[in-house]
């Protein structure tokens, strides 16, 4: 069934990949953008012209996400589904409050009521984090929700239907970029569940939940922006260029094609024809960063040898998510971490004009 789709975050990693994915799956996308030059980024993208959209695609400019009724109009004239992957990451210049929690947590928030006010929704996938499961260290070594009270957190198996306790009362200012966007994951999951519950909305609204995503990314078209402009796949090109990353990264990850296919897939499943299934999905796989360069080794040893791609460190925060539902429900095996380090890893050799074999 080819749908409308409205998709924030086309401008980042995960959701630029779902409006590719969305589009060669035959759907329309609407996407929404801070601005004229950042719709101007998706457009003029040379993966989207070779898709060849057409008026299939259309740009939707927002310059504030974050107020009552700013997604009223975007929405009008037939959108069926909504993918929400527009919220920020945990980047270390941003400020803790203004430009991470209060978007996460109010841009979800000003889209569910826009949502309610337009009848053709369907369904509703707000992309979220494991963070937002697992919890922060000091609320979340008591878990509630899903049955797992009271057990530690690296005691138990986390998976993307617990619901870690909130810190009462919320805290006002955060110690740093990683708390504002762990609390803003956990508030916003919050918030959603009781907005479902109390607003009982026409449409079904469902998470999906990603460990740390790596793999090709069509919007980084130079060597610089595959380093500065690659969310996630920044940490990793900090690995692959010999250096140390100052951070443990949790160790479990998700291929951003993956990511992209579990929110299709979820999107568009139906959830009363399906009371077996939970409402929200992880995406998730174990893994130990250690052992990375053994894969650039292996793909690229041209490179290694001429010191294009050199060994550093990524260190891992080992952690216990269960997502064994997501090779279930997308009916094949997930990508492996190999893969997309070899894809990362490749694309920056074709920025960089090197040969990669
Ligand atoms: N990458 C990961 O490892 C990972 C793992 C788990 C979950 N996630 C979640 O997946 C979602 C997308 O992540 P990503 O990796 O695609 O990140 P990304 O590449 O940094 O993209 C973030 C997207 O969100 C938009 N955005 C950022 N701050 C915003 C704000 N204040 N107001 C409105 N829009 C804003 C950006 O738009 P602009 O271009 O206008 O800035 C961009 O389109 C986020 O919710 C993130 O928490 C990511």
């Amino acid at each position: 069934m080819a749908a409308t789709i409205l998709i924030t975050g086309a401008t980042g990693l995960i959701g630029f990949r779902i409006l590719l994915a969305a589009l060669a799956a035959g759907h329309s996308v609407r996407y929404t953008v801070r601005s004229e030059d950042k719709a101007q980024i998706v457009s003029s993208n040379p993966a989207v012209k070779k898709l060849a959209p057409g008026n299939r695609l259309s740009a939707v400019v927002i310059p504030d996400f974050t107020i009552d009724g700013a997604f009223d109009s975007a929405l009008v004239g037939g959108v069926t589904h909504i993918i929400h992957a527009g919220t920020p990451v945990a980047v270390p210049t941003y400020d803790p409050i203004t430009q991470i929690f209060q978007p996460t947590v109010n841009t979800t928030s000003s889209l569910l009521s826009s949502a309610l006010k337009t009848p053709s929704v369907q369904r509703v996938i707000i992309t979220s984090s494991i963070v937002g499961n697992l919890g922060h260290p000091s609320p979340a070594t008591s878990v509630s929700a899903v049955s797992v009270s009271a057990v530690s957190v690296s005691a138990v198996s986390v998976s993307a239907t617990t619901r870690p306790l909130l810190p009462n009362p919320l805290p006002s200012t955060f110690s740093d970029v990683f708390e504002s966007y762990i609390l803003g994951k956990m508030v916003e999951l919050h918030n959603t569940d009781e907005f479902v519950k109390t607003r009982n909305p026409h449409f079904t609204v469902s998470h999906v939940v990603p460990g740390y995503v790596f793999g090709r990314n069509e919007l980084a078209l130079d060597a610089a922006a595959m380093q500065t402009q690659n969310s996630s796949n920044n940490f990793l090109m900090v690995g692959l260029l010999g250096r140390t990353l100052p951070m443990p990264l949790h160790g479990s990850f998700a291929h951003v094609d993956d990511v992209a296919d579990m929110h299709l897939r979820v999107a568009f499943l139906d959830p009363a024809a399906h009371s077996d299934l939970p409402q929200d999905f992880g995406i998730a796989t174990k893994v130990d960063y250690a052992t990375f360069f053994d894969h650039v080794k292996k793909a690229f040893p041209k490179a290694v040898a001429a010191g294009v791609l050199k060994e550093g460190t990524v260190p891992t925060l080992p952690v216990n998510f269960d997502a064994s539902e997501s090779e279930k429900l997308l009916g094949r095996k997930l990508k492996s971490f190999e893969s997309a380090v070899i894809d990362v890893a490749g694309q920056y050799l074709e920025t960089m004009g090197v040969e990669k074999a």
